[in-house]
This record gives C-alpha cells, structure tokens and sequence, in this order.
C-alpha cells in the first residue's frame, strides 16, 4: 500500500487566521487522509507578506516566501490554496496556477462575488477545480449540497444569515436591550468586528456572499454589483422592542429569489423582521445560517460557524482533498455555464412592511397617514398606537406592496404636518 501512496504538494497563499488554522489541520489528519484516499498531502511552500510574524505555526526551512507568483508556478506545487482576501493580486495567481492546470482552493468571496465567472470559465477550459466553499458562511457546508445533493431542485428562494459580526449586534440589541453603538463596541472588543465596521455593518460582505450563493442556486451570472444592500446601523433598540412585541426578531438577511415564472433574480440584504417561530429566528450570538426553499425537499436549514480560522479551514480543507482526489484521478468538478441574469430591481420587488411613526396626537390623523397609504395602493394589515400625547406612534404593518408603492408612501408621510418623523421601514419576512 505504501508504494501507492502519491504525495500532493500545496502551495499555500497566506497564512492568517485561515492559512495558520489550515497547517495544522492538514498535518493532524494526514495519516487518515492516506488511508482514506491513498493520497498524502503536504503544504511544502507559504507565501506570506511579512516574513517575521509569529503565526503560531512551525514550518521547516525554505517554506515561507514572500513572493507568492513564485509558489504558483512552481513546477513542484500539484494544488494552490488562496486565503489572502481581494481582488487584486489573487485574480492573476489564481487564473495563473488555472491556466497551469493546478486546481485551486479559495476562500475569497469578494474576488468570486466579481469575476468568479471569469475564473470559472478558465479553470473549466484547463480541466482542473476551482473550489470555494469557505468563501460562503465559513464552515457550513453550502456550496457542495447547492451544487450536488440539490442540483434537481428548481431552487426558488435562499434566505441567510451571512454576516456574523451583525448578528452578534442584534442578539445584544434584543436579548440586553443594548444600543446599537454599545453592541458594536463589544463586537470590536471580540474581534468580531474590525475598528471600521462598513463592510459587515453595512451589507457589503453578506452582499458578496448572496451574489455567490444566487450564482450557485440559479446558475445565473450575479455579480456584487446586483445585489441591493441596507445595513444595521440605522436599526434602534427600539425598532427591536416594537418587533419583539408583535412576534418578531429583526435579523439582517441576505436573500437571493428567483421569480420562476419570469425567471428573474432579486437579490438583496437588509434588516428584516422573522416571525419568532421561524428557525431564522433563534440563530442568536455570531452563528450563521442559510435556509433553502426548493421544491421536492421542501425547506432546508444549514447552521453554524460562518467565520473564524478554524472552522473556515475546515471547509477549504474540505476542498482540498476533493481537488487532490480529483487531480489524482486526472478529473475536475465543472460548474456548468452560468446563463446572464435577468435582475429585478429592488423598487419591483415586494414584501410586507412594518412602518413606525412618530405623530400628533389629534382627531383626524389616522385619517391623513391612511390615506397616504391609500393614495399608493399599499393595504394596511395590522395598526396600533403606543403612548399618547408628544409619545403617540403609530405602527403599521402592510400587506404585501410594492418596494416603490411603499418608498411614495414614505415620501406623502413625510409631508404630512402631523407627522413628526418617520421611523425605521422593516420587511416582514417568512409569515
Ligand atoms: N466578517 C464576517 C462576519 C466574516 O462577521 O461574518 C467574514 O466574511
């Protein structure tokens, strides 16, 4: 048996979190690996971009190189890891160890979420992997059961929790009362959050990660750019307050739909109110989870840790031994083409709305904000008031609407004298 053990060498670009979780990782299992899959895997080169730094990994002499081009046409190196992040230099080593018929391993959601088509296209003309599970909600397995185990379902909505740090915020700001910028203090204290938060805070990376996951689930070219994004940091304590009090928990999604009658795309992230009920609704603390609506299957869920170096190298690993068993066995995984994407633009597209509004406290005001909303064709389904007096709001919670009806409706509120402010607008989703 031993003679036919064949060694494959990993060429590893980076070694943060991820890269320093994954030396390890790949030598603890190694011996298993062997007996699993006759092969041995080894990382025998590292480029890093500061040679100094202790990451807590022991590498023997020679691994560690600055320069990263140098490992990816190393005629020794079999597979390429790439976990430096960004656009730029990852496109041109990953398409250059492709086009050296090297399978590759990413974890870079941003460099998929813009040219993974691109990326796709040339590792499927040199007949080698390009895989990329960690790239989507760390270490929950996503990809593989959307691109195998699920590949018979006409897949119409997948709805995540794709951004840790966020909903770590929001599990302060409901289950402590917590404002938003003393929840955001601890998930910097945590390191959940970096000093500047924009990218989570803001949608951008859970934007990223739901254009990949509508590439996967629709088969369609969906790029960062596609996809609609409202953050958190204009969520209040007292939004949540309100939600709790009907029966929801506000939770920042990413939601990729698919209309199968049209066939067109909408893909966005914002806050959202889930119905305490829905499983969306008890993923609490920095957890991540994705929940699938097909058809025969019926719906789906998959939790856990969507960050984080060890649980994030344990999906690229994953994809390490796929790409080395298939190298070995002169195979590749295709993708298949992805067609264009026809996108629905947000105003299009429809939910039901929860409304708040600061007013006046008088005779005929219910009267004057109803028929804001009648004048845009938006149903009311449920109104309340809290307080009295300079207090008096008012909640709305809309029947299905139009994005466009509602955005007029906001816009006729805020003319009205007895309108004092216009609190925040929240979808309601999964009743
Ligand atoms: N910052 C992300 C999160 C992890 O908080 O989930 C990397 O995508």
């Amino acid at each position: 048996m031993a003679n036919d053990v064949r060694t494959i060498r990993i060429g590893l670009l980076g070694c943060g979190n991820v890269g320093g979780a994954l030396v390890p990782l790949v030598e603890r299992q190694a011996e298993a690996i062997v007996a699993r899959t006759g092969l041995r895997l080894e990382i025998t080169r590292v480029a890093v971009r500061n040679m100094s730094r202790d990451r807590g990994v022991t590498l023997a002499d020679g691994v560690l190189t600055r320069d990263a081009m140098s490992v990816v046409t190393d005629p020794d190196i079999d597979l390429v890891v790439e976990v430096i992040g960004g656009i730029e230099p990852a496109r041109e080593l990953i398409s250059t160890a492709l086009r050296a018929g090297k399978p590759v391993v990413t974890g870079n959601k941003e460099l998929l979420a813009n040219v993974g088509t691109e990326l796709f296209a040339i590792a499927d003309e040199h007949g080698v992997d390009l895989l990329f599970e960690a790239a989507v909600a760390g270490g929950i397995p996503l990809i593989r059961p959307l691109r195998e185990s699920l590949r018979g379902e006409p897949i119409t909505r997948v709805m995540g929790i794709l951004n840790g740090t966020t909903n770590f915020i929001l599990t302060k700001m409901t289950e402590e009362g917590a404002d938003y910028g003393v929840a955001l203090a601890e998930a910097q204290e945590l390191g959940y959050a970096e000093r500047d938060p924009t990218a989570d805070v803001e949608g951008f990376d859970a934007g990223a990660k739901a254009a990949i996951i509508a590439s996967i689930a629709f088969g369609a070219r969906v790029v960062a750019g596609d996809v609609y994004h409202e953050g958190i940091s204009g969520i209040t304590a007292g939004d949540i307050a309100v939600a709790r009090r009907l029966g929801y928990v506000v939770k920042l999604l990413g939601i990729a739909e698919r209309d199968p009658a049209t066939g067109e795309i909408a893909v966005r992230v914002h806050p959202a109110m889930v119905p305490v009920q829905h499983p969306l609704a008890s993923v609490r603390e920095s957890y991540n989870a994705v929940f699938v609506e097909g058809d025969a299957v019926g719906s789906l869920m998959f939790y856990g840790r969507g960050a984080g170096g060890s649980p994030t190298a344990s999906a690229v690993f994953g994809d390490v031994i796929d790409a080395a068993v298939n190298l070995s066995k002169g195979t590749h995984g295709a993708l298949g083409s992805f067609a264009r994407a026809t996108i629905r633009a947000i105003d299009e597209t429809s939910a039901e709305y929860l409304l708040s509004l600061d007013v006046a406290d008088q005779p005929g005001v219910l009267h004057a904000v109803t028929g804001a909303f009648a004048e845009h064709g938006v149903s009311i389904r449920a109104a309340e008031q809290e307080g009295i007096g300079a207090d008096a709001r008012l909640v709305f919670i809309t029947h299905q609407a139009r994005e466009a009806d509602l955005q007029a409706t906001v816009r006729s509120l805020r003319d009205l004298d007895v309108v004092r402010r216009v609190g925040s607008l929240l979808r309601v989703i999964g009743s």
